[in-house]
């Protein structure tokens, strides 16, 4: 089999790294890739070969994936999804994981999934919907704080201001609607209920009739120790979350993703792929905070390394809409992966730096531990360097968390680039719990 993976982060090494373990696989393709994509290799693919595409470029990546005769493309990142990657490849007869377009504005757009949730009683903090900055204004004035503010579309997870004020949520409104800092994806806003609670990730599989769920995750938004300076893709994940009991899964599957899927269906708006929930753990139960389309990253660094079953099965039941015939299984041993990024992300940073402590498969060699590349490149004299705001997901898995995390801080020191920084405290929330 032949499979093309779209996408060049942690998440995407994540999942090439998986892929190449099938037996099944005879040849992997990643467009974009990164340098530590390019370094993976499989017992039956050899090497993952980087294609020099870009994640939107849907011709481009058509014409490779006819010319090369792919048998299934695998998308990481949301952009492709919700400009209808899967729809022209299922059109061209070609196979691709991941929702269509219409299932894909689940996160594609926020009125739309508020809407969709509150509509079928699925719970999620109240809100009110806006493309009128005058009355989205007087509404937060009149409100008072806390409120939380979104650009409608997709803004690479930087789109949402928690307002303490009535007063702080107008300026918000007046920097996404008056002043398009979002661009169109800012061209209606959503004005939510602050939630108070404990934040946890669940991503489920689905062929859109049922569900298999993955094992809980965690993530750290805030770019510094105790969720400390501004919010960015995430700077480090665990899995299990502790906050995610036997009861609160359940309520999870029972009062939101299966009266979701339903939901989605009665809309003709058919879904298959990852359906990832970010949630609230609210003292009334879990809440939606948004869904996503794909994989998290970096909850998908520590939840994929803990699925023992081959994820090209998985995937291919869910094509033929089979799953329930194949569901996931998991290793008891938790995952941790902390991310080392570039100083100055989420805001501007610096490319180009040279790496130093990778081994010449891009990891460094400390057991249980496998370092994902998120953005890195090599450069024509062979130098691993920098090329992203987030540069590594060091990964590790143990039989207890905190065997995890001695391996994990063990390992992420070992890697140098100028301006690096790392969050010291992954899954000390999980430890607290204790
Ligand atoms: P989102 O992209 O919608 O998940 O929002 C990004 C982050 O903002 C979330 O991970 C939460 O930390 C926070 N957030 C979003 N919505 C709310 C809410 N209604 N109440 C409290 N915090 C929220
Ligand atoms: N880690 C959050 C996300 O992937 O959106």
């Amino acid at each position: 089999m032949k499979i093309l993976v779209v996408g060049g982060g942690g998440r995407e090494h994540a999942l090439c790294w998986k892929l190449a373990q099938s037996g099944r696989v005879a040849k992997l393709y990643c467009a974009p890739g990164n340098a530590g994509i390019a370094l993976t290799r499989g017992p039956k693919c050899g090497p993952v070969e980087c294609v020099d595409l870009g994640a939107e470029n849907l011709d481009g990546l058509l014409r490779f994936a006819r010319r090369e005769r792919i048998d299934l493309t695998v998308v990481g990142p949301e952009a492709p999804l919700c400009a209808g990657i899967v729809d022209r490849w299922e059109s061209e007869g070609l196979a691709a994981f991941g929702p269509p377009q219409r299932g894909a504005e689940l996160e594609g757009s926020k009125t739309f999934t508020k809407t969709l949730l509150r509509k079928n009683g699925i719970p999620t903090a109240d809100f009110q919907s806006f493309r009128d900055a005058e009355k989205a204004m007087q509404y937060c004035r009149d409100h008072g704080g806390p409120l939380v503010v979104k650009a409608d579309g997709l803004a690479a997870g930087k789109g949402v201001v928690i307002a303490q004020t009535g007063e702080e949520a107008a300026a918000a409104v007046q920097t996404i609607l008056v002043d398009g800092a979002f661009g169109q994806a800012g061209a209606s806003v959503v004005i939510e209920e602050f939630l108070k609670g404990e934040e946890a990730s669940i991503l489920a599989l689905t062929d859109g009739r049922s569900l298999a769920l993955l094992p809980s995750a965690q993530d750290h938004k805030r770019a510094f120790d105790n969720d400390e300076g501004p919010n960015t893709g995430g700077m480090g994940a665990y899995s299990p979350a502790p906050v995610v009991t036997e009861e609160v899964e359940d309520r999870v599957v029972r009062e939101i993703l299966i009266p979701t899927l339903h939901a989605l269906n009665r809309e003709e708006r058919p879904y298959k792929g990852v359906l990832y929930a970010g949630l609230m753990i609210t003292e009334q139960g879990p809440k939606v905070l948004e869904y996503n389309v794909r994989f998290g990253d970096p909850e998908c660094q520590c939840v994929i390394p803990r699925m023992t079953n081959d994820l090209v099965d998985v995937i291919e039941k869910i094509l033929l809409g089979k799953l329930s015939e194949n569901g996931v299984a998991t290793s008891p041993d938790p995952a941790v992966c902390v991310v080392l990024a570039s100083g100055g992300y989420p805001g501007a940073y610096a490319k180009g730096k040279p790496v130093t402590g990778l081994d010449a498969d891009g990891q460094v060699g400390v057991e249980g531990v496998t370092v994902f590349h998120a953005g890195t490149a090599r450069r024509a004299d062979g130098q691993v360097v920098t090329s992203g705001g987030r540069v590594f997901g060091v990964t590790a898995t143990a039989p207890s968390l905190e065997a995890a995390l001695a391996r994990a801080y063990e390992a992420a020191p070992k890697i140098a680039f100028e301006g690096a920084f790392y969050r010291k405290d992954i899954a000390a929330r999980a430890l607290r719990r204790r």
